[in-house]
């Protein structure tokens, strides 16, 4: 007997962020950073440096993943590994984990690397986030020895400033070929 696929798996949506979607996008409890964030990315978008990818359901944005071509932020991780495109800010909300929607963005990733003869595909996750991790490990990503490194960015700091935040990592690489 063929397994048929959830309702909330047949109705998920993978789709390249717009400007029309910046509203949305800005109202999303779940997606944190600099409120500019979203502008930033569509933006690149446009100029081919980046794909925004939004996981969408029922017309809402249910999560998010930023795919850049130019490969790791951080330098020293640069010179570890094959040149590759990374993923960053990749999160579904709360009430949607689970269910297929951040393999669809992550499948959607791969593709569109595919598709642009990007062999190489990193990301940087957290020492201290091993369900992540594990995530990405069941989806072939491999840990780069010595790749340790601090990510850092800015965040509102809750009465209308910013305030940087940082996240110790290591770097995973998964080959696409
Ligand atoms: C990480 C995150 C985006 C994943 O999204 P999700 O919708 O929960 O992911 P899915 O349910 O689609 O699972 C993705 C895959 O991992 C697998 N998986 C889930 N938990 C797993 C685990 N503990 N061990 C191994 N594999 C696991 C799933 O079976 C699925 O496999 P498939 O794509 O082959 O079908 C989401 O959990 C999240 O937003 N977490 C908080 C933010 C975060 O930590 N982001 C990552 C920062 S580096």
């Amino acid at each position: 007997m063929t397994r048929q696929p959830s309702l909330a798996i047949q109705s998920l949506r993978i789709r390249e962020a717009a400007h029309a979607d910046i509203p949305h996008l800005l109202a999303l409890p779940f997606s944190g950073g600099l409120s500019l964030k979203h502008q930033d990315r569509i933006e690149r978008q446009g100029r081919d440096e980046a794909r925004y990818l939004l996981a969408v359901r029922g017309g809402r944005i249910i999560g998010h993943l930023l795919l850049k071509w130019d490969g790791p932020f951080d330098e020293r991780v640069r010179k570890l590994v094959p040149a590759c495109a990374e993923v960053e800010d990749f999160v579904v909300a709360p009430e949607w984990r689970g269910q297929g929607a951040g393999g669809a963005l992550l499948t959607a990733a791969d593709e569109r690397c595919r598709e642009r003869g990007v062999q190489w595909i990193g990301l940087s996750v957290g020492l201290e986030n091993p369900s992540a991790r594990a995530i990405y490990e069941h989806r072939g990503y491999v840990p780069v020895p010595g790749s340790e490194h601090r990510v850092s960015w800015l965040q509102p700091d809750g009465s209308g400033g910013e305030v940087e935040a940082h996240e110790d990592c290591v770097y995973l690489v998964k080959d696409l070929a």
